[in-house]
């Protein structure tokens, strides 16, 4: 251990100094609320978070300049705090910087605090938790850097993690962190189809698994899954395998056992210096077309970002015990249960398992166990939750705590209310959370504000610091008044927002940059209400959130078209009881089909979970003899939304169609669909 803190002390002595210049300026002041940012509180007009919120938009340089200076540790300082065009998708924050993003998640907590815990690995099997202290995690991460450098991982190399919510695979993203590779984490529930698309499109020569995973009682088979990913790409090289089941596996000359090879590594590992705007990771999330995109983050302005969000809306504090049950597949897992936790020295709950396994007071009973003070979760567990009734909450002691999330989608006013009186007792603060995987991390939410500010149910509310929502119309003017709804826009950068796509800065900046000239444009609808309060109202784009999960209605479409019995397909979501919204399918089949309906539905449903992932499933698909199109051939999902939802007095103009017979033939075959489902 002394050889490890003698490596580390530099950055160490930096950080401690300047928390003590912190506990000065606090001292000297009244500010008492979690809001207060003791960096500015010298400034005129911050003293609550109005005054805070308006400086750090109006004067971005000095609160982000300060706020970086002092709470993250930096190798040299950076000499600009940002240099950004939004309208040309021009992005970069503290240039001249350098740092190393896993010294500021480890290596300053482990030499201060070797032995506080830094992850809680809720292992699926309930009660088996397994506790990991910086300094275990740090010897971890050094190890696994060491591994990836002699298997001649360079920087500006990507690493592709397919695994479960576990020590390992934090460790992992960590190590590459450290050695200035970038990650490309790929939720394990995607397929082998979608995975290989990850990986190729990423260029990764490695790929970390388990032999197989386990979630709710159930074993899936990730090895086996990479096997069949790889063969289809020719940049991998190596391919580690961790055992998390006792089960053997086959290996080929490409793969060995991690923990085996782990064992050969030295506990120190030399920390790259990385400029602020080298690439920490990409993240592929589902658009508009058919590909999926390689959201780039970097370094100093995610970490800074996801730090400063975590420790403000979630009120975190030393010594809390932090439960995001958020997949490390998905950006909140990357945000809220790695780097934001870490980098604030906390304690972070990895949760490996599901809402109901055992059964359906889980959550409750690891919150009792662990003494979870911050719960984040989505809406959609929630609302299931909801439905098996009080006594599975009741029955277990939640006074550990404060502060209940949400994330993913909007959360419906019943869900928050049961969330609020019956999970929280009515003690704790719900947080809506609207944020995206393009936004690096929380971007509106009811705090950062006075503890006692009102919040209102169902409602994201405020912007975080550096955040400037506006709202536009259909011809892209700002709407400035309030009681009003139109497309969410960023109107400034931040530091946590994505930098661009990987290999397709042009589809960057058309998506985000383009579509309102000079403002970020987050693909989402909103309301602002008279009292100004911030409400998301849904995606404007053809982007379907199932269970808090996105999914592009073309990536569908793309997979159901490739049937060889299907002409053309239209898929659209609709409002779903649990999962927010699910997945309807219109199909259009070629004439000289024999096959029966119904094995054509099962035969379209497994095309979709081999190509891309199970939750993508249609729920419904729905056989048509065409598909309701404009003169120029265009679908009208329009009538196709209103049809499914039920609303075909809100049909609407339909002049355009080319022939409205279709819309009768869509209803009533919609009707024939449901009376069969019902009486099954
Ligand atoms: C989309 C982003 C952010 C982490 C999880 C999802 C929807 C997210 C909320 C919320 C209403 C929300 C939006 C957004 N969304 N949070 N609190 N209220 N809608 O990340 O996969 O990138 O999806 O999720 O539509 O655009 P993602």
């Amino acid at each position: 251990m002394q050889s490890l803190c003698g490596r580390i002390s530099n950055y160490f002595v930096t950080s401690s100094a300047r928390r003590i210049a912190d506990r000065r300026l606090l001292a000297g002041r009244s500010c008492s609320t979690s809001a207060c940012v003791p960096e500015i509180a010298g400034y005129e007009g911050v003293a609550d978070h109005g005054g805070l919120h308006g400086f750090s938009v109006a004067q971005t340089e000095r609160f982000w300049g300060a706020v970086a200076r002092s709470r993250l540790s930096w190798n040299s300082p950076f000499h600009t705090v940002h240099d950004c065009d939004l309208s040309q998708g021009k992005i970069r924050w503290f240039l001249g910087g350098k740092l190393n993003v896993s010294v500021n998640c480890l290596d300053r907590h482990a030499c201060a605090f070797p032995n506080r815990v830094a992850l809680i690995w809720e292992r699926d099997e309930p009660g088996s938790e397994v506790k990991v202290t910086y300094r275990q995690l740090l010897e971890l991460t050094c190890r696994l850097g060491n591994l990836f450098r002699r298997h001649g991982v360079k920087k500006g190399d990507c690493v592709t993690l397919y695994m479960p919510t576990c020590p390992l695979a934090v460790a992992s993203m960590l190590a590459c962190a450290r050695i200035g590779a970038a990650h490309n984490v790929v939720f394990a529930g995607f397929s082998a189809e979608a995975l290989a698309d990850r990986i190729r499109d990423a260029q990764s020569s490695m790929v970390i698994t388990v032999n197989q995973g386990v979630r709710g009682g159930k074993v899936a088979e990730l090895k086996k899954t990479v096997d069949v990913a790889v063969q289809s790409c020719p940049s991998v090289k190596q391919v580690f395998v961790a055992l998390r089941t006792e089960n053997p596996v086959g290996m080929t000359s490409r793969d060995a056992l991690l923990e085996e090879e782990l064992q050969k590594e030295d506990v120190v590992c030399e920390p790259a210096a990385m400029d602020s705007e080298d690439v920490l990771f990409l993240l592929y999330t589902s658009g508009s077309t058919g590909k999926p995109k390689g959201l780039v983050h970097t370094q100093a302005g995610y970490l800074l970002y996801a730090l400063l969000t975590h420790k403000y809306v979630f009120n975190y504090h030393d010594g809390d015990v932090f439960g995001c049950v958020a997949d490390i597949g998905w950006i909140t897992g990357h945000t809220y249960t790695v780097y934001g936790p870490l980098a604030n020295g906390g304690t972070t709950v990895l949760f490996e398992s599901t809402p109901v396994y055992p059964d359906p007071g889980r959550y409750w009973e690891m919150v009792q166990r662990l003494k979870i003070n911050q719960f984040y979760g989505a809406p959609t567990a929630i609302r299931l939750l909801l439905k098996y009734g009080d006594q599975w909450v009741q029955k277990y002691d939640r006074s550990s705590l404060k502060i209940l999330g949400s994330v993913g989608e909007p959360i419906n006013t019943e869900a928050w209310e049961w969330y609020h009186r019956v999970v929280g007792g009515g003690r704790c603060s719900v947080v809506d959370t609207w944020w995206q995987t393009e936004t690096g991390g929380i971007c509106i939410a009811p705090r950062p504000s006075d503890p006692d500010a009102v919040i209102v149910p169902g409602m994201a509310m405020r912007p975080f610091f550096g955040i400037k929502p506006v709202l536009m119309d259909k011809e892209g003017a700002v709407l400035s008044t309030n009681d009003t709804s139109g497309a969410l826009c960023i109107a400034q950068p931040w530091p946590g927002m994505a930098r661009t796509i990987h290999n397709d800065h042009q589809r960057f900046t058309e998506t985000y940059c383009q579509p309102y000239r000079g403002y970020f444009f987050t693909g989402d609808g909103a309301y602002r209400c008279k009292e100004g309060y911030y409400q998301i109202i849904g995606r404007l784009d053809d982007v379907i959130n199932v269970s808090g999960h996105r999914i592009g209605t073309a990536e569908l479409e793309d997979v159901v078209n490739r049937c060889r019995w299907v002409a053309e397909s239209a898929v659209i979501g609709y409002t779903h009881d649990i999962k927010g919204q699910g997945v309807y399918a219109f199909v259009v089949l070629k004439k000289e089909v024999d096959v029966q309906e119904a094995d054509l539905v099962q035969h379209l449903k497994d095309m979709v979970s081999k190509s891309i992932a199970k939750y993508a499933c249609p729920d419904f698909i729905q056989f048509v003899p065409r598909l309701p199109k404009t003169r120029s051939g265009k679908i009208m999902r329009r009538v196709l939304r209103k049809v499914v939802e039920h609303d075909v007095d809100g049909l609407g103009d339909l002049s355009t169609l080319e022939d409205p017979a279709t819309v009768q033939e869509v209803i009533q075959g919609h009707h024939h669909l449901f009376s069969k489902t019902h009486q099954q």
